[in-house]
């Protein structure tokens, strides 16, 4: 076996979404052996799994997703038909999403990694143009969307800020989609009010994703979140079902805390707890529909009190862009996730994740520098998991997702070990 066998055992655990109880008993064998194999190689307990075991193993995970993958294809056709929007391949929201159809993109972007971990390569999309439309700041959302797009084959048209567009001279969202749809394959636009990148998708028939809409959405942010917890539980040995996940800072107008949430609804027995500051609560209309899968939703001021029991901290910038006149433009110290306030009220097994920038200017009190030595902080692989994830988004729209596997041939180049100074600890957790 290629893989740990406490990682294959955990992962095996996490598609089929069963606990360690569960797990044993569909394997048939005492909960107690199953907690020897999964101890970390070398320690005094552990036990080496039988390989019939393991080979018993695979066949009820491959058993079970080839049953999924035709129950899926009988009943429903390609995903991108699934997920559309009038009959549309667009990406406008998280609420075009099921629990089934959010795990089959995620089936893609697996398939991604070994070309986002630049192994790979693949041309799929030779040929395509894809149009980055910016009309608001942007560094890691435009340049990984144009980053993904290029690593399939496609090229990449940018322009960024009203003033080095049309418009600028009065011209209209619909217009302006028009147009753009003469010239390139795909749009990701971003656009700072609620509702445009609709408007803009409303305007053509090729495919556009939404790249953030003022305080609305910003769907392939919480997709790659998502994504992340879910590959970082699945190193934990947890559950995402049951999880306790606190979002923490500007709730009123984040619009990734507004996408993530409704996703995160999509499983079962949830506890939310949201903390903010006052007055930057996130919207009552959002709280209840996620609330209505029969969750518990907390809403607190006090990060102390918030942080209690967390499997997920997500911190998060105040979107100063967005505030109105007298609202705080920045957090307060007793506000801030520091290493402090995680030692003391969360397990070593805790997630901190944040969807990037953090405002690190003094006095702003955005999620703390010190915790980034510390293996419970996920930002950077959080952020780097938004090229598989926006790989899959594209290969998905666009209908080649099946054509990637016998795409992939082997990068010409050498690139290094591991892409960042700290990925070193991290060895053995992909
Ligand atoms: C977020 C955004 O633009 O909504 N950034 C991002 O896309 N990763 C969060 C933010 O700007 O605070």
């Amino acid at each position: 076996m290629a893989i740990s066998q406490q990682v294959f055992l955990r992962d095996a655990m996490r598609r089929m979404n069963l606990t360690r109880d569960v797990f044993a008993a569909r394997i048939g064998v005492k909960r107690r052996a199953l907690d020897t194999w999964l101890l970390p190689e070398g320690s005094q307990e552990a036990r080496a799994m039988p390989e019939v075991v393991g080979r018993f193993v695979t066949e009820i995970v491959e058993n079970g997703a080839l049953m999924e993958k035709y129950a899926q294809s009988a009943q429903s056709g390609p995903l991108r038909d699934r997920i559309a929007v009038d009959s549309k391949h667009q990406l406008l929201s998280v609420d075009q999403f099921s629990r089934e159809s959010v795990e089959e993109l995620f089936r893609v972007a697996d398939l991604m990694q070994p070309i986002a971990r630049r192994r790979k390569v693949s041309r799929v999309l030779e040929g395509a143009v894809l149009g980055n439309l910016f009309f608001e700041a942007s560094t890691r959302t435009r340049v990984s969307f144009g980053a993904a797009f290029c690593r399939l084959g496609g090229s990449v048209c940018d322009t960024t800020g009203f003033t080095f567009s049309s418009m600028a001279k009065g011209e209209s969202i619909y217009d302006t989609s028009r147009v753009m749809s003469g010239y390139v394959d795909a749009m990701v636009v971003r656009h700072p009010e609620r509702g445009s990148v609709a408007e803009f998708a409303a305007a053509t028939n090729i495919p556009v994703v939404n790249g953030g809409d003022g305080a609305g959405e910003h769907p392939s942010q919480a997709l790659l979140d998502l994504y992340t917890i879910l590959t970082e539980f699945s190193r934990l040995g947890k559950l995402l079902d049951g999880a306790h996940i606190v979002m923490a800072g500007d709730l009123k107008y984040g619009r990734t805390v507004h996408s993530l949430i409704k996703l995160l609804a999509l499983y079962r027995g949830m506890t939310f707890t949201l903390v903010s500051p006052e007055g930057l609560e996130m919207p009552s209309e959002i709280i209840e529909q996620s609330g209505r899968g029969g969750h518990t939703i907390h809403q607190t001021h006090s990060l102390r009190d918030g942080l209690k029991g967390a499997d997920v901290i997500y911190a998060t910038r105040v979107q100063k862009e967005r505030l109105a006149g007298d609202e705080p433009g920045s957090y307060s110290s007793a506000f801030q996730v520091n290493r402090a306030i995680v030692d003391e009220c969360c397990g070593p097994d805790v997630v901190v994740m944040h969807p990037l920038p953090r405002d690190s200017r003094e006095g702003a009190f955005d999620l703390s520098t010190d915790l980034d030595h510390d293996p419970r902080l996920a930002i950077f692989r959080q952020a780097d998991n938004g090229i598989p994830v926006r790989m899959a988004i594209f290969a998905v729209l666009m209908g080649v997702e099946g054509l990637v596997q016998h795409s992939l041939r082997d990068v010409t180049w050498a690139p290094p070990s591991h892409i960042g100074p700290d990925d070193s600890v991290f060895h053995g957790m992909y």
